[in-house]
């Protein structure tokens, strides 16, 4: 193979490379969601609130205790999540889901296997802006 051809192999493997991975950039790109700010799809109303009840008695008590409180044969170092100034990892909307789908801090494990739908993970962040001082509570929805 001469230079020239050389340099077309390179050029063509370059080119073949650029548009394999933009793609995947824009894939990337697309998932770093700023949660923060990110709302939620489901109103916060007693119906919500309710499936994300039973959705916490099933899965959440045994490390944050039945009321939420983390003070009652619990594992250690759970958040008392009925006081949102104890959060570490924020306490908007999407900062809430962000928690319980991907996890939080060292032990707080993500649920995004056991709970697949999204939905039920935003029932849960209204059951749990249920827990918080009612002047803290977003309004409820009719
Ligand atoms: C294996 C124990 C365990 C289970 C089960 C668990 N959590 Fe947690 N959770 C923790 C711990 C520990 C923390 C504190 C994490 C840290 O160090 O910041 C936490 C933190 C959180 C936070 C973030 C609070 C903050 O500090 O910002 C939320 C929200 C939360 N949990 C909700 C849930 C929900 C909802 C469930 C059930 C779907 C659940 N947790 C199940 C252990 C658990």
């Amino acid at each position: 193979m001469n230079i020239v051809q050389f340099s077309h192999l390179i050029s063509v493997a370059g080119l073949t490379a650029i548009l394999i991975l933009s793609p995947l950039s824009a894939v990337t790109a697309a998932e770093s969601v700023d949660f923060k700010t990110l709302k939620s799809p489901v109103s916060y109303s007693s119906a919500s609130i309710a499936k994300g009840k039973a959705l916490y008695l099933r899965y959440c008590t045994e490390c944050h205790g039945a009321d939420g409180k983390a003070q009652i044969d619990v594992i250690a170092d759970a958040t008392d999540l009925t006081e949102p100034e104890a959060y570490y990892s924020g306490t908007s909307e999407g900062e809430v889901f962000h928690s319980i789908r991907d996890g939080a801090g060292v032990a707080m494990p993500p649920f995004s296997f056991q709970i697949k739908e999204e939905v039920d993970i935003w029932h849960l962040v209204n059951f749990i802006r249920s827990l918080w001082p009612t002047d803290q509570q977003p309004a409820l929805a009719k």
